[in-house]
């Protein structure tokens, strides 16, 4: 196993389902732990639990509300200017929308949060992660992402056709994947891997704050078929701490790699994404 000890493990959406999960079972290898929150009393809950699995242990509680972009950068000059390094980061925050919302840039909620979360929130970032022996992002992506075809290039935004928002769901997570790939080609002589996972389905709160009554009833009648967030965190665990075997680029389900839909590999698409989304967030970055 990787050691983990006074590394500096980043994870986004931390107090919570998944992320929550993931964060306590890294603590135990005693790295040095940075969360975002957007909620301070669930912050105060998680890092009063991390402290009675490790009495010391070195935790860094980040506000970060990833619907914005100005506190998206707020969040990343803080932990910049707080820690010289950054060992694993794992974008996990997310979002189900069952109805259209735009953010103060203009975004669609789901697109906003899901894709350029990750796609600003890393590139912020990216300094502190090169010039050493070996760094990780995982990006916690779905199998949703073949719920649609493709990319939506001519209203990314679903304003048109946003119904239920399962499509702007899975172009999301498609978004995650088509960023895992291009960054894993774009760093792959910076000895930083990238890879994306699949959770599988998890009884978390995802989707909980949508008042619309057919997703809360699909909800229930799945719930005994979900996984427990535990079991769902097994992947990020797993590649947040196995030993470095130079895989980078990939889509891992059960801790294994996995087939992912043949657009999501597709690399013009994937450069086509990118240029969007630095248009999108008013910064290029040259990798
Ligand atoms: N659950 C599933 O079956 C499933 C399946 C495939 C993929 N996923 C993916 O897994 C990831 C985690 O989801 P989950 O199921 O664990 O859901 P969750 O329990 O709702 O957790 C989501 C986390 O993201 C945070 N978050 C949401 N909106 C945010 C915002 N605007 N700014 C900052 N943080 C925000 C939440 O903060 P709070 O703690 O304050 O609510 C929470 O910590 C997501 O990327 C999701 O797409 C989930």
């Amino acid at each position: 196993m990787w050691n983990l000890k006074d590394k500096v493990v980043i994870i986004s959406g931390a107090t919570n389902g998944i992320g929550k999960a993931a964060t306590l079972e890294i603590s135990k290898e005693n790295p040095i732990l940075v969360f975002t929150y957007r909620n301070k009393n669930l912050a105060d809950t998680l890092v009063s639990q991390l402290k009675t699995i490790s009495s010391n242990i070195q935790v860094h509680p980040v506000f970060c509300d990833f619907s914005s972009q100005d506190s998206i950068r707020k969040c990343a000059t803080e932990i910049n200017q707080t820690h010289n390094y950054i060992d694993v980061l794992v974008n996990n925050a997310g979002v189900v929308n069952t109805s259209y919302h735009e953010t103060s840039e203009g975004i669609e909620n789901t697109f906003a949060i899901n894709h350029l979360g990750y796609f600003l929130f890393t590139n912020l970032l990216l300094n502190k992660m090169k010039g050493k022996k070996e760094t990780r992002i995982i990006n916690v992506s779905s199998a949703a992402h073949s719920f649609v075809k493709e990319m939506n290039w001519e209203d990314i935004n679903f304003k048109d056709n946003f119904r239920m928002g399962l499509a702007a769901y899975g172009q999301s997570k498609l978004a995650n994947l088509l960023f895992t790939r291009y960054l894993a080609i774009k760093l792959s002589t910076d000895n930083i891997s990238v890879n994306a996972i699949h959770p599988g389905g998890v009884n978390t709160a995802l989707g909980g704050q949508n008042k619309a009554i057919f997703g809360r009833i699909l909800k229930i009648l799945l719930k005994p078929f979900f996984r427990s967030p535990l079991k769902g965190a097994e992947s990020i665990v797993y590649l947040a701490t196995k030993e470095n075997d130079g895989i980078t680029g990939e889509y891992y389900i059960d801790s294994k790699v996995a087939k992912s839909s043949s657009y999501s590999k597709n690399l013009e698409e994937a450069h086509k994404l990118w240029d969007l989304s630095e248009q999108l967030v008013g910064e290029k970055f040259i990798l």
